[in-house]
């Protein structure tokens, strides 16, 4: 067997070309302290505890049109994670904050997808955390990709899920813990549908692999799953939020969080998946089952159109750029 020196390696990770590289822009990470945009250079050392134990937290955040949506929400809910199994990280959530932001301008785009990883830290292969001398941070930036466009045209087929649940207190953290969720989306795919969600263990409306769930009641309502048993999304909330403009409107009664059994799911009016990356979703099939008219409905259309303008919004979208006269070209 080959023993490669350092330049050999460096040579061969500089040569390589994957298709799928070409989405990826920027890396930051804190054990460099600056940006690599080659795509080869984009590692992790196999010792961090994020790669051979999925101790790790993650947050995904979308920049649209040069505005980072959701910002505060998301480093909000990033430090949740880390403080709920205890990473501590060696910058402040200010110095992250900015650290992204400039990976961001770096990308040199416009539309993009921010993936912020707040890892244990490398330092040996046991699953003991202490053998980690130092959480690191590391952020990678990816083009935009847009979602197929039937998505939103048709809407999407959704099914139940057969992998057992996450315990509550899993589930409420965005860790790299993430092998049933990816065992979702397999199953998902292998059936021939876009998503799959699961129920908790009392049979009420939980989560998609990495997609909040509400619907619109037979008798009006827009529901969605309490907060106690999935993780708290953004979109979720959002939507919760920018649901009160329908409320004033008469297009829906209330919002309410409340337990959704199955059988309330197969009489819904409409059904949405929630999520940074997709916003809402028309779910038209589920399990097999037309939704309401089995095409996108009223309240769907209401709340992308929303969802779509509050890209915009002071409030909850920042520019990449502070100031105008900081933009390079
Ligand atoms: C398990 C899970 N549920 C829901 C969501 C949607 O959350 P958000 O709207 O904050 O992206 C995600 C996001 O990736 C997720 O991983």
């Amino acid at each position: 067997m080959k023993i490669f020196s350092a330049d050999e390696i460096l040579q061969k990770l500089l040569e390589s070309k994957n298709p799928y590289w070409d989405s990826y822009l920027a890396m930051y990470s804190s054990l460099w302290g600056g940006v690599v945009t080659d795509p080869g250079l984009m590692l992790v050392p196999i010792d961090d505890h994020m790669v051979h134990r999925g101790d790790a937290v993650f947050e995904v955040i979308k920049c649209r049109y040069g505005r980072i949506y959701q910002f505060n929400a998301h480093l909000e809910r990033l430090k949740t994670s880390a403080e709920a199994v205890g990473i501590v990280p060696a910058l402040s959530f200010a110095e992250i904050k900015n650290i992204v932001r400039e990976t961001v301008q770096l990308s040199c785009v416009q539309d993009c997808v921010i993936h912020i990883y707040l890892s244990r830290g490398p330092g040996g292969f046991t699953v003991n955390p202490f053998e980690s001398k130092s959480s690191q941070l590391y952020v990678v930036v990816t083009k935009w990709q847009p979602l197929p466009p039937r998505f939103y045209e048709e809407g999407v087929k959704v099914v139940l899920s057969h992998i057992p649940v996450k315990p509550s207190f899993f589930a409420r953290i965005k860790s790299c813990n993430y092998l049933p969720n990816v065992l979702m989306k397999k199953e998902a795919l292998e059936v021939g549908a876009d998503f799959a969600v699961a129920l908790d263990e009392k049979g009420n409306l939980a989560e998609g692999a990495t997609e909040s769930i509400g619907l619109v009641s037979a008798d009006g309502y827009l529901k969605f799953p309490q907060f106690e048993r999935i993780l708290k999304g953004i979109t979720l909330q959002r939507a919760a939020f920018l649901g009160q403009k329908l409320k004033q409107k008469g297009l829906i009664k209330d919002i309410l969080f409340c337990p959704i059994p199955l059988k309330e799911v197969y009489k819904a009016k409409e059904i949405f998946l929630f999520g940074t990356t997709v916003d809402i979703l028309p779910v038209t099939l589920f399990e097999g089952k037309t939704v309401g008219a089995g095409t996108p409905g009223q309240i769907f259309r209401a709340l992308k159109t929303l969802f779509e303008q509050d890209l915009f919004s002071d409030e909850v979208s920042e520019p990449i750029w502070q100031t105008s006269g900081e933009k390079r070209e």
